[in-house]
């Protein structure tokens, strides 16, 4: 029978998500991957219950999430049954529809038909009555996107969902989703989109429309899947998400040039006192209009080691030049 540590909410620090009410954990913790039905719901457990113990209470999933898809959320109904269930009024949890869940021409991309019949499927899965937050998970380029924000607005208005976002939408897409929500009176409350030291996107224009819009930015795969820890140093482990048949992060993403940034960047992270996932995710949050940073994790100690990185959250100048240095250097030749 689990209860939760009284201390909580001692150390995490929760940001405002654009110009809402709502705050959220700098560290959210995300189930992509490690949470499905082929993964030990035991350790799934163990590190939902770690991660809130820490004060993480945010939790972000999707209709996809598994394998097989949908799985992830079924393991979250689980743990919130035996577990999270007396907390429920302190936990966020997203979830997000536009991916390929059932056959047809109904069970993928931002159809008012396909989101509103996945989100129903969500929530028996996690046998909740209602989301924090929902997602359109992708921009449908063939629907109107005004069919697809009124059907996040229909999940506010009808109870399933308490605020919606959107993901991977272009600058300009945002800009005409968060007009479209904001016309039907359901603010769009965040975007959520990949950002990393390896993948910077989000500072060609995103940002600045969502601190101009106050809708907030909440980064997933943070830590580039894995490659920006220790994980590859020396060599390919065999439980590690590359050396997963069914993971999207691929053994041959794990090059020389890759592994050099790496062991530089580790050099730059132990000079600050950090571990590299922790100077990674300090690195990610180091703009305010970040709301916060979606780790995965496979490993209860994974979730410990980087639950510190509020610890040291400031960079110098000098500093971020010379990790701009290791990012744009020359690729190595192996
Ligand atoms: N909106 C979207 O389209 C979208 C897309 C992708 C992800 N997401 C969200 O973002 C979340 C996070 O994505 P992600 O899992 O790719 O995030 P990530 O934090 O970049 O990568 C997580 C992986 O890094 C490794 N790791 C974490 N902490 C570590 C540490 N201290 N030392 C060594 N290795 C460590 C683990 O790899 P091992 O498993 O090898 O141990 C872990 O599974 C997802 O769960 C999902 O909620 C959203």
């Amino acid at each position: 029978m689990y209860t939760a540590r009284t201390e909580r909410y001692d150390s995490m620090f929760y940001r405002r998500c654009g110009r809402s009410g709502l705050r959220l954990p700098a560290l959210s913790l995300g189930l992509w991957h490690n949470f499905g039905g082929v993964d030990s719901l035991s350790n799934s457990r163990a590190m939902l219950c770690r991660a809130f113990d820490l004060g993480i209470t945010h939790f972000d999933l999707a209709n996809n999430y598994g394998p097989p898809p949908g799985s992830a959320e079924e393991t979250f109904g689980q743990a919130l049954k035996m577990d999270l269930k007396a907390y429920r009024d302190e936990l966020i949890i997203s979830t997000k529809a536009g991916y390929n869940m059932w056959p047809g021409p109904y069970g993928e991309w931002g159809s008012r038909k396909y989101l509103l019949a996945s989100l129903d499927q969500s929530l028996l899965r996690m046998r909740l009555d209602y989301v924090d937050i929902f997602y359109s998970h992708r921009p449908d380029p063939e629907t109107p996107l005004e069919e697809t924000m009124a059907a996040l607005a229909h999940a506010v208005v009808s109870g399933k969902a308490l605020y919606v976002g959107i993901s991977d939408y272009s600058p300009q897409q945002t800009g005409e989703a968060i007009e479209i929500l904001r016309n039907l009176s359901v603010p769009c409350l965040i975007h959520q989109v990949q950002y990393s030291m390896f993948r910077r996107g989000p500072e060609q224009g995103l940002l600045d429309v969502l601190g101009r819009e106050g809708v907030g930015c909440i980064a997933f795969s943070p830590l580039a899947q894995g490659l920006l820890t220790d994980r590859y140093l020396d060599g390919l482990p065999g439980d590690s998400r590359a050396a997963k048949s069914y993971s999207f992060l691929k053994k041959s993403d794990v090059t020389e040039d890759t592994l050099a940034r790496v062991r530089a960047l580790n050099e730059l992270a132990s000079a600050r006192g950090q571990s590299l996932a922790q100077m990674a995710l300090a690195w990610t949050l180091r703009d305010s209009r970040m709301t916060s940073v979606i780790i995965g994790a496979s490993k209860v100690g994974q979730i410990d080691q980087n639950i510190a990185t509020p610890n040291n959250l400031r960079f110098t100048e000098e500093e971020l030049r010379r990790i701009d240095d290791v990012l744009v250097r020359e690729a190595v030749t192996p």
